[in-house]
């Protein structure tokens, strides 16, 4: 098997779990997309999974994402353009090569950050990154800075906030899953200018069915598709 047909492969089998997960929480399975997890992955894996059918992808960092798509935009013709997500932490001296270039940005976690964004003068359609488990280690905003970075958005004429997202801490990922959807369906019960709560980003390959049983809209998955990344 090439590269390319063990890519599609594994594509097909991370779409069938997904599609049998919906399935089982009574959902269509076309409410839940995949976002395929590129990051440390060549520009041709990422042409095999657009060759395979997928559409979007995530990336962690600022410069292979430029890097990346610039190699992708100027290759081959590709049946589909890739749509490019951004999901890592992100510095505000790196908002230039993201903010206005991805369809959305998975992990706005501060204040600063949505300021920095809103400063490039280019729409751009956000996560908020959640810490619900109130880890240090980990980015994202606490559960109760969330109404008023929400709030925030009504001023702005460039970024709008599609949903949350979530990095669970190892262990079991359920409750975290769950404190994430009770939250979005706490905050979506208010109507703010430029919020449209939809969205749910969480799920990756060990823990997708738990996530679309708990309400997930995108699941971000890399191992599974393209197999274990380079360190
Ligand atoms: C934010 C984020 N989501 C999803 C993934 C994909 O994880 P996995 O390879 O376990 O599917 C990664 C991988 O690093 C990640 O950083």
């Amino acid at each position: 098997m090439t590269r390319a047909e063990q890519i599609a492969a594994n594509l097909a089998e991370v779409r069938a779990r997904i599609a049998a997960a919906a399935r089982a929480a009574g959902r269509p399975p076309e409410s839940v997309r995949l976002l395929a997890v590129s990051k440390k992955m060549p520009a041709d894996d990422v042409r095999a999974a657009i060759v395979a059918g997928q559409r979007a992808f995530g990336e962690n960092y600022a410069q292979e994402l430029r890097d990346k798509s610039a190699l992708l935009a100027e290759g081959p013709a590709l049946p589909t353009p890739p749509e490019w997500h951004f999901i890592g932490p992100l510095q505000a001296n790196k908002v230039k090569y993201v903010a206005g270039k991805v369809a959305l940005l998975h992990s706005l976690g501060s204040p600063a950050l949505l300021d920095a964004i809103e400063a490039r003068g280019a729409p751009q359609a956000c996560l908020v990154q959640v810490n619900v488990a109130g880890e240090a280690s980990k980015s994202g905003l606490a559960p109760a800075d969330l109404p008023a970075l929400l709030d925030r958005f009504a001023a702005l004429k460039h970024a709008r906030c599609e949903g949350l997202m979530l990095i669970p801490p190892r262990g079991d990922a359920r409750p975290h899953f769950a404190a994430l959807r009770a939250l979005r369906d706490k905050e979506a019960a208010i109507t703010r200018p430029n919020v449209d709560l939809r969205e749910l980003s969480m799920g990756m390959t060990e823990d997708l069915e738990v996530a679309v049983a708990e309400g997930a809209t995108i699941v971000r998955v890399g191992t599974a598709i393209f197999g274990p990344r380079p360190t």
